[in-house]
């Protein structure tokens, strides 16, 4: 294989796409980025700077610093810094600085997964494959409940549905780069299904386009 492979994985907040994207990195021997962490960087570095989500130049300041070999989940992936991640993502120019890095991982061999809202509409409209990942509000909410509370954490189901409802608006609802599923992917809805049934569907899709580019 001579060009780089790219798998596309997008969805909603808690859709189960970066436990798939990072077993298909892993099944595949290709990267895997979750560019959802790069946003929380950003976020990160102006809640701890004492810098309001509002002030795009900052943003694209922290943006621009943003080195994805140094990412954090273990910092970054506080319920706040989500939600944070949420509304700094709305910025177009810290998009475009985040959007160009990405780009630049996915062209390095031998191809990357990329995990986020954006992959297969506007960071990487050319990948070989595209997922869109889903699964009801509810579904959602009450893997993140059962997960946080598997953790020691204490949370409640109602607060929770509530979150993933608004992120979802946001996510949807903003008008640069709103998530929403490129007209070429593959709907993978996981509603009523096991993380190992979704990984094995995703496989079939990937193994397709494998086979058609070989
Ligand atoms: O894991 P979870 O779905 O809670 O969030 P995430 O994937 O870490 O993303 C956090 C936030 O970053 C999302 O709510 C989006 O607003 C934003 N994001 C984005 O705008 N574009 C991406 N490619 C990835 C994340």
């Amino acid at each position: 294989m001579t060009t780089p492979f790219v798998i596309a994985v997008d969805g909603p907040a808690a859709s189960g796409k970066g436990t798939l994207s990072r077993r298909l990195a892993t099944q595949y021997g290709l990267r895997h980025l979750d560019t959802g962490l790069s946003y929380r960087a950003v976020a990160h570095a102006l809640l701890s700077a004492d810098l309001s989500l509002e002030d795009e130049a900052q943003a694209v300041e922290a943006a621009r610093e943003v080195d994805f070999a140094g990412l954090d989940p273990l910092v970054l992936s506080t319920h706040e810094v989500g939600e944070a991640a949420s509304r700094v993502s709305v910025h177009p120019a810290v998009r475009r600085v985040l959007v160009e890095k990405q780009r630049d991982f996915a062209r390095v061999a031998p191809g990357a997964v990329l995990d986020g809202r954006d992959i297969g509409t506007v960071v990487c409209p050319d990948a070989d494959v595209k997922l869109y990942v889903t699964a009801s509000p509810q579904v959602r909410a009450g893997r993140r409940h059962r997960e946080i509370l598997r953790l020691g954490g204490q949370a409640e189901y109602g607060a929770i549905l509530a979150d993933i409802e608004r992120r979802d608006a946001r996510d949807m609802g903003r008008a640069d780069s709103p998530l929403r599923p490129a007209a070429d992917s593959h709907l993978l809805d996981t509603s009523g299904m096991s993380i190992e049934a979704a990984f094995l569907a995703a496989c079939a899709i990937v193994d397709e386009a494998l086979g058609a580019k070989n």
